[in-house]
């Protein structure tokens, strides 16, 4: 196959890589923000915001800075604030130049990017994405070699959540023997925030949590996100930031997210509800499918997953494709949830696909 695109959330360049035509309704599941859009309080406030473009935004990114300490009930000098998730684990990469990062596969690709290109040496453990019990075992003897451990938490692609006592096992372990620990926490609030690690912070100051607004605001286009870490950590991060990293907008924007409960809790009751009824069609199907606690969730078809993959593209039915990552080698797909007629055409067109490929 040729090369495909590193992130979802493409189609057009998909489309060109494989040098396909372009259907004219395409329906991208590769894509895997909050299916119920925008929060209505970012809507409304929209035009109003136009007032902040003549101005510098706030260094720190107040008054989001803040209103995020707030919300994790932490001091404001254990955020700092990021033009996305992304530019922070730029920073973060920073800090292991020379060192030796642990990555834990399949994940999202973002970590070893931003290590190799700050000079870091990765080392890959691979787990069967159909095995939904991580090795904690196999981790832990891997840490002991290890400056630091990437952990996504809830994983993207799978879904799956490393439960509370798992992380505090492997954050200890940490502490013992050295290996500091980088919690991405960007699909938390799908799971529920009582997972997170932030309120163990305190006790485990070689420990970073890296939140995104990205996903459960479906604000992609704004770029917000910020860092949970000991005020020592952030003071060092925040030197390696441009100054006015975060724009003055998108800091307004994240402070009225964060006062969404009930968005939040409609997001998170919708994403599981949709979740449910396609993992129960796909493994009436006979896939394997993650036990995700996100917005999306990933299976592996029965038979011919480059099949189903072109099939399904020729439709104008985008899935997410696993050949970058490790361990899913292209034999797995990730889909995001959907508005609901978008999921059952999704499901017709997989049913069909079944029908016509079962052995009879
Ligand atoms: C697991 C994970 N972490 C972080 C990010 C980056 O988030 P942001 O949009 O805040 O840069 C993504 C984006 O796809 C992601 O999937």
């Amino acid at each position: 196959m040729p090369s495909l695109p590193e992130h979802g959330a493409n189609p057009k360049l998909l489309y060109r890589r494989l040098g396909m035509e372009e259907p004219e309704e395409v329906l991208d599941f590769s894509e895997n923000v909050n299916p119920l859009g925008i929060p209505e309080s970012v809507r409304k406030a929209w035009p109003g915001l136009i007032r902040l473009l003549p101005h510098y935004p706030e260094p720190d990114g107040e008054p989001f800075r803040s209103d995020a300490a707030r919300f994790h009930g932490v001091p404001s000098e254990m955020v700092m604030v990021g033009n996305g998730a992304a530019e922070l684990f730029s920073v973060i990469a920073d800090r292991y130049r020379g060192k030796r990062a642990l990555l834990i596969h399949p994940t999202f690709s973002e970590y070893k990017a931003t290590l190799l290109a700050k000079g870091a040496l990765c080392v890959d453990l691979t787990v069967d994405p159909s095995d939904a019990a991580l090795p904690v075992g196999r981790i832990k003897q891997a840490m002991e070699d290890a400056d630091v451990i990437y952990l996504c938490n809830p994983n993207n692609p799978t879904g799956e959540r490393i439960p509370e006592e798992k992380m505090l096992e492997l954050a200890g372990h940490g502490r013992g023997c050295g290996c500091e620990l980088v919690i991405d926490e960007a699909f938390m609030d799908f799971a529920g925030e009582a997972h997170s690690f932030v309120p163990h912070l305190a006790e485990h100051p070689h420990v970073a949590v890296m939140r995104s607004m990205t996903k459960m605001y479906a604000i992609p286009g704004i770029r917000l996100g910020y860092m949970v870490a000991s005020p020592q950590r952030i003071k060092e991060h925040r030197k390696a930031a441009p100054h006015w990293n975060v724009n003055g907008i998108a800091a307004q924007i994240g402070s009225l997210c964060l006062q969404e409960a009930e968005f939040r809790e409609r997001s998170v009751l919708y994403s599981r509800t949709v979740r449910e009824e396609l993992t129960a069609f796909l493994v009436a199907a006979g896939c394997t499918v993650t036990n995700s606690e996100t917005n999306y969730v990933s299976f592996r078809p029965p038979a011919d997953p480059a099949g189903l993959y072109e099939s399904l593209l020729r439709q104008g039915i985008v899935l997410r494709h696993s050949e970058n990552f490790l361990g899913m080698d292209g034999q797995w797909f990730r889909v995001g949830m959907k508005e609901e007629w978008k999921m059952d055409r999704l499901k017709e067109a997989l049913a069909r696909w079944f029908e016509e490929t079962s052995p009879s």
